[in-house]
């Protein structure tokens, strides 16, 4: 399968990283998604997606702050008209931030302010697209992103398994917190919205070379961006509610 049967994908954080290489492997792949909604909170201060824009008429530029209610109010009328009828196929809640505090630097302030941008924010851009997803779900069978999907960019940092021994040497209390909190957020989805026809999984990118991951991580944005398009296009009904990583593999909790 490929992700053409997607017809549409709305990814949110594209002003760079991960979230600007997915718009740009989908745009220029032959066979992508017809409709890629691209959304940032200030796409005027991302020249890389207004080229897009430019160069591919299916890309559409968005507003949205994933933590402001009211830009997402905003943008899912937007989408409305953009998708019409058809409703959104694919929702990847993708924009998040990374602050690093260990022990002696974390403070209320950082925990607050990451789980509201990593994990609030995610569940409420996805409840806002609910009545989108489930027009498209009423289109289709099956599970998949042919037909419905939310795609929640995770990371293996934030399994509760994996932070221990040396998978506990990043210290971050912040991120690892929100991520783990996001990971229930798509299970409780994933409870509540499977019987919509709506597939909901978590999906960690890898160690990526983006402003987050740092110059030293082990992957491109090529290397990560073309496996996690894969695991997309291969998603069904065994993953709905799964935790996994951009080769495929499944990723402990
Ligand atoms: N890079 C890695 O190694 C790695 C590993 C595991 C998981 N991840 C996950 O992968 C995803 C993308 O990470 P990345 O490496 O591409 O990070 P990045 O380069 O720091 O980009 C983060 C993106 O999120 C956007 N964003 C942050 N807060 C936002 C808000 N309130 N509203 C809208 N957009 C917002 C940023 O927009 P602005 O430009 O406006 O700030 C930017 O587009 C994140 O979920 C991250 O946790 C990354």
């Amino acid at each position: 399968m490929s992700v053409s049967v997607c017809k549409s994908v709305l990814i949110t954080g594209c002003s760079r990283g991960i979230g600007l290489q997915l718009v740009r492997e989908l745009a220029k792949s032959s066979d992508g998604p017809p409709t890629i909604i691209a959304a940032a909170r200030n796409p005027a201060g991302s020249t890389a997606l207004q080229e897009l824009s430019k160069t591919y008429p299916g890309v559409h530029v968005v507003t949205l702050d994933v933590e402001n209610q009211q830009s997402v109010s905003a943008a899912l009328e937007e989408v409305r008209s953009i998708v019409g009828d058809n409703g959104l196929n694919c929702l990847i809640n993708n924009a998040a931030i990374g602050i690093s505090v260990d022990i002696n630097t974390v403070t209320p302030e950082v925990m607050m302010k990451t789980f509201q941008a990593n994990s609030v924010a995610p569940l409420f851009v996805t409840k806002a697209f609910l009545p989108l997803l489930r027009t498209a779900a009423a289109q289709s069978t099956g599970m998949g992103i042919h037909r419905a999907a939310v795609i929640n960019i995770s990371s293996i940092l934030g399994s509760i398994a994996h932070n221990w021994g040396e998978g506990a040497n990043f210290k971050s209390y912040a991120y690892r917190t929100s991520k783990a909190a996001l990971n229930m957020v798509t299970r409780c989805l994933a409870t509540d919205l499977g019987s919509d026809g709506i597939l909901c999984m978590s999906l960690h990118p890898g160690w990526v070379k983006t402003d987050m991951g740092g110059p030293h991580a082990d992957l491109t944005l090529e290397e990560s961006v073309s496996g996690m398009l894969a695991v997309l296009s291969s998603l069904t009904d065994k993953d709905h509610g799964g935790f996994k990583d951009y080769r495929g593999d499944n990723l402990p909790w």
